[in-house]
């Protein structure tokens, strides 16, 4: 056997080398936890030397449930053995309509909501590139009101609607079609944000052009863990609806029960005209994405919007199992609400006690945080978490 061919030791000292001689320098997270992952269960990854890490990262919000549950696991794994359908572009497939059944029994129709379901490709950016292609379309305007902190994903249409410069600067010349205000909170405490907004939809003189789409996360996640409140997100959807502009929740990251419940907007007791859906979606880790219409919304033409990986067959079969063995009981609910005041209590007394290091707490449910003096800080308490196991 050649140098060439020799299987790499995944134990040795130099494994890191791979990635740092074949991966692009655009790898990030990597960098922070630098080990060579191997299995994971529950909320417990395992390196190839056998240290185990406690996932604080969750797939970014993707792994609501954990690593690797263990129906879902069986499902997949006796949908595979059978050889059933893997891709099948978007045709109909047996698996799509189990999802399509479980999704509207178990999630929409409990909570009064009536959707038509988009598959887009498989990310959580896709589902928003469609949702406001759509909204371009139905409306025949141009501009996309977002939101100061806001993250909607990294191609094009979805960058613009982002606020963070890091992602913004290598592109940012070409983002356009985007008004930006500010999200609920931004300008202090009791400040109703929505207010300036109305006034400069309904002021004809205030150089705000009529926006196809307010774009929205409920609980903003990458931009700092901000959760709106009921009262704003309710008077948002009114600014939107006075202004003839279709209301978009983009529910990828607090959706699926991370803020709460199913939907980080049911406490507002609001129907936006498009929600976007992905991350922990499929329950288990696996690329899956849908964007939820109105049905009298549905102006797409077949095809229009299209891609090769639309719908994740794989992802249905998990994402099934995920609703029902644990949103059609309602006791899953509940225990949301439980463990997310242990959260908020455990995260109190470690605010109380780091007085010099910890500014406040931030968050709802199980997204929530302890905001830190500065950058560098957190990075140094994520070294340390690391460190530690
Ligand atoms: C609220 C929100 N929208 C969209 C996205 C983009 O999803 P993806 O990275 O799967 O494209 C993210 C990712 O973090 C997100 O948090």
């Amino acid at each position: 056997m050649t140098s060439q061919t020799k299987p790499i030791d995944f134990k040795s000292a130099n494994q890191m080398r791979t990635f740092q001689k074949h991966e692009s320098e655009v790898r990030g997270y990597c960098r922070s936890f630098p080990t060579l992952f191997d299995t994971a269960k529950g909320c417990i990854m395992t390196d190839v030397n056998g240290v185990e890490y406690l996932d604080f990262l969750s797939g970014a919000g993707s792994l609501n449930y954990g690593h690797n549950d263990p129906d879902m696991k069986a499902g997949l794994l006796e949908y595979l053995q059978k050889d059933g359908i893997g891709h099948s572009l978007d045709m109909h497939s047996v698996a799509k309509a189990r999802f399509i059944d479980v999704f509207t029994r178990v999630i929409l129709k409990p909570r009064g909501l009536e959707y038509r379901m988009q598959f887009t490709g498989p990310t959580g950016t896709n589902s928003v590139e469609a949702a406001i292609k759509l909204a371009r379309k139905i409306t025949g305007r141009k501009q996309i009101i977002a939101f100061t902190n806001g993250f909607h994903g990294v191609t094009q249409g979805a960058l613009a609607c982002t606020g963070n410069t890091h992602h913004r600067s290598p592109t940012a010349s070409t983002l356009c079609g985007v008004d930006r205000y500010p999200y609920d909170g931004y300008l202090g405490e009791g400040v109703d944000t929505t207010a300036y907004l109305e006034k400069m939809l309904n002021d004809k003189s205030s150089g705000q052009d009529a926006p196809a789409a307010i774009l929205v996360e409920g609980v903003q996640g990458e931009g700092g863990l901000n959760p709106a409140s009921a009262s704003w997100l309710k008077n948002l959807a009114k600014v939107a609806k006075g202004a003839g502009a279709l209301l978009i929740l983009d529910d990828i990251q607090a959706g699926v029960g991370r803020a709460g419940r199913f939907f980080s907007f049911e406490e507002a007791g609001i129907q936006p005209d498009m929600v976007c859906l992905s991350k922990s979606l499929s329950g288990m880790g696996l690329p899956f994405a849908v964007t939820l219409i109105r049905p009298d919304l549905d102006f797409w033409k077949p095809g229009e919007h299209n891609g090769t990986f639309r719908g994740n067959n794989h992802a249905f079969i998990t994402a099934s199992v995920a609703i029902e063995k644990y949103w059609a009981n309602p006791a899953f609910q509940q225990g949301i609400e439980q463990r997310a005041k242990v959260v908020t209590e455990s995260l109190q007394r470690m605010l109380k006690n780091s007085p010099t290091v910890a500014v406040e707490l931030r968050g709802k449910g199980m997204m929530q945080g302890i905001a830190l003096h500065s950058g560098d800080l957190a990075d140094e308490v994520v070294a340390a978490c690391f460190k530690h196991h």
